[in-house]
């Protein structure tokens, strides 16, 4: 038992999914290394401290454009060299980096028009990063430069492990308002539409007298006094994710071009809020998923979020394993209040990526910068040096993945649940004009996603086109536009036995965010047996009660049954005898569809009502509160637990904890914050 048979086949498929010489034995342990803050002294004390903690990988030069072409076409590597040289000499391999994240401020100067433009026309100024323009010919034609001058001098550097193709590509330059991107979408519509007339009608401009002549004529969503038609902003969306996914693709094929054996990857900012890039689309182009990410101190929720993080992070890769490229040691210092990890939150955080596939935890960054502005962001090396909480645990960490390196080449074993998500339905859903604002698409996969791990399910996060084989429950959670095929591929899962849970606002319009009429959910109609006419949002703080005494808020419709039954109605206000929640048997399964928001105790009856019925199983049996993850190479698993209370739970698992090499038979007692990982016997 290796996965999946579809979701690995899926994986086969992919055109980069090259196998590749791995950067190091066993799973990958390092940070972002910066070693241009700090004078060469300091070096050799890094590559001391770097093997101490077991350090194995770094990622190097993200940010060296300007002390690297000092001036435009004057290059000096001489420091990066002798960097490389010592990490080599210290047995470290390099994410080296393209440097395109950082443009130099001398480039920024000579070539102002690189910079990208806010939707009210003003002109970004140099002094952040990022912050180009993806349509820029001129910033490609300087990046272009810097890679092959990089390039030509690492190109056979035995230190050199992995292409870092520049960083966070979109964060602070997702969307450009400029006139060559104004150029650059309607050559886009054009090649996505054929004709202007198709995109008319995909769009219905003849709405308020839109109607385009030509390509020519269609605007970039800048700032209006106003709205835009949906359609064009959603096609924006998708516009700028492929114009970024166009930069990430031309500095690859330059690297693959220049060093063809080098592996190629960039780092994802993959997490369950809003994106600004179609990760699943870009996925598909990295020769290995990496991904960054950073935790909420405020919310009491975010080792919950997180694991769904790590879930969607497989997901995007179709269940390959991928790479946690940064994430903190303890406080980040762009939180309004960037509070201090717990003891043992850093050991809980890095082995949760790990227990959900990831092959390999990185940090930003080595040290902790005494300038710059992210100079009370924590580090591997914070500010109070070794003898200090974070470098205790940097150190145990590094033993940690020392001690699990036998995992490399395992995966997460199959999920019994699925969640579908998609990017374009996430943006679409958020443009102005729906029928209430607390219409928010992350809310109910994160929920969803919550209620079902607390119970011990492993979960998969994928898009509306992964195969659905083999999943007991499927959940299309406001998944707002429709799909081709979707509809039917969930209707043959539920006859194959799957029990398929659709809520409300999920199918509402097709691809171009025209509405699907003849009733609500147009494109589950037929399958949930349902028929809406009608949409009751509730106002601010409203509730309802269904006759099976749940409490529910922000949204209801009117429903009418066209083949399921009533499950539960509403038993007040106007709707008061209609059907909230309805099921369907559909072969050997069933849809069911939830046309209301319950309190979220009321929405984990639901959830487990649903895992019974579909016979779904537990990983294993454990106490509330922990997080139970199965890793697999062939018959040999590998059991994670993780305990987010503040007291010892138990799991039911028998086998050796690799962590503390101790031997365990029947009930294991986790400790407080505690982890334990089981290389299981008998199961
Ligand atoms: C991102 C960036 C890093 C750093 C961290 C701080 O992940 O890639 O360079 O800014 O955020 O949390």
């Amino acid at each position: 038992m290796t996965g999946r048979p579809g979701f690995e086949s899926a994986a086969a498929d992919l055109p980069a999914a090259r196998s590749f010489p791995w950067p190091a034995d066993g799973l990958l342990y390092g940070g972002d290394y910066n070693p241009e803050q700090w004078p060469e002294e300091v070096w050799a004390e890094d590559l001391r401290l770097m093997t101490e903690a077991g350090v194995n990988t770094v990622s190097l030069g993200i940010f060296a454009w300007g002390l690297l072409e000092v001036d435009q076409d004057r290059f000096e590597f001489g420091w990066l060299d002798r960097v490389l040289d010592g990490l080599h000499g210290a047995g470290i391999a390099a994410a080296l980096a393209t440097p395109t994240a950082g443009p130099p401020t001398w480039l920024l100067r000579r070539y102002p028009e690189v910079l990208t433009v806010d939707a009210h026309g003003r002109r970004n100024g140099p002094g952040a990063r990022l912050g180009w323009c993806p349509s820029s010919a001129v910033f490609r034609d300087r990046a272009t430069k810097i890679i092959e001058a990089l390039a030509g001098r690492y190109g056979d550097h035995p230190a050199l492990g992995l292409w870092h193709v520049s960083n966070e590509i979109g964060n602070e330059n997702a969307r450009c308002y400029c006139d060559e991107s104004e150029r650059a979408f309607q050559g886009w519509l054009e090649r996505r539409y054929g004709s202007v007339e198709k995109l008319n009608q995909a769009w219905g401009t003849a709405f308020w007298g839109h109607h385009f002549r030509e390509f020519a004529e269609v605007p970039l969503p800048r700032a209006i006094s106003g709205h835009h038609n949906p359609g064009l902003v959603l096609d924006f969306h998708r516009f700028s994710s492929d114009e970024l996914l166009e930069h990430y693709r031309f500095e690859r094929d330059l690297l693959r071009g220049l060093t063809p054996d080098v592996p190629i990857t960039t780092n994802f900012m993959v997490k369950p809020t809003m994106a600004p890039v179609d990760y699943a689309a870009w996925a598909q182009e990295v020769d290995l998923v990496a991904n960054d990410h950073y935790t909420t101190a405020a919310d009491p929720d975010r080792h919950w979020s997180l694991a769904m993080s790590a879930d969607q992070a497989r997901g995007v890769g179709r269940g390959r394993p991928w790479l946690l490229m940064e994430h903190s040691t303890s406080a980040v210092n762009w939180q309004p209040r960037n509070r201090a990890k717990e003891p043992g939150e850093l050991l809980r955080d890095s082995l949760t990526h790990i227990a959900r596939g990831a092959d390999g935890a990185m940090f930003f960054q080595w040290r902790q910068s005494t300038a710059g502005a992210e100079q009370f962001h924590s580090a591997m090396v914070p500010h109070a040096g070794t003898d200090s909480k974070v470098w205790r645990e940097v150190t145990r960490l590094g033993e940690h993945l020392g001690a699990l390196a036998e995992l490399r080449g395992s995966t997460v074993e199959p999920a019994s649940v699925a969640i579908l998500t998609d990017y374009a339905s996430q943006w679409a859903l958020t443009s102005w004009g729906k029928p209430t604002v607390e219409l928010d698409p992350l809310d109910l996969p994160t929920t969803l996603h919550r209620l079902c791990t607390r119970r011990h399910r492993q979960v998969d996060v994928i898009g509306p086109d992964a195969d659905l084989a083999g999943y007991r429950v499927i959940i299309v959670p406001m998944l707002y536009l429709a799909y081709d095929t979707l509809a039917e591929r969930l209707t043959a899962a539920a006859e194959a036995g799957a029990h398929v849970l659709i809520t409300y606002f999920s199918g509402i319009t097709d691809q171009a965010g025209r509405v699907i009429t003849g009733g609500y959910p147009g494109a589950y109609r037929e399958l949930l047996g349902v028929r809406s006419e009608e949409l009751h949002p509730l106002l601010a703080g409203e509730t309802r009660r269904l006759d099976n005494g749940w409490s529910v808020s922000s949204w209801t419709e009117h429903v009418h049954l066209t083949g399921a039954t009533a499950i539960a109605e509403y038993a007040d206000g106007p709707l008061a005898g209609t059907p909230a929640l309805t099921r369907r048997a559909v072969g050997a399964g069933s849809a069911t569809y939830l046309a209301t928001r319950p309190a979220d105790d009321h929405l984990q009856v639901l959830v487990d009502e649903l895992l019974t019925l579909a016979g779904a199983a537990p990983v294993a049996e454990a106490e509330d509160d922990l997080q139970v993850v199965r890793r697999r190479i062939g018959d040999q698993g590998y059991l994670f637990v993780i305990n987010h209370a503040d007291a010892a739970r138990t799991v039911t698992s028998s086998g050796l904890d690799l962590l503390t090499g101790q031997p365990h038979i029947g009930t294991i007692s986790v400790p407080a914050g505690g982890v334990v990982v089981i290389k299981e016997t008998n199961v």
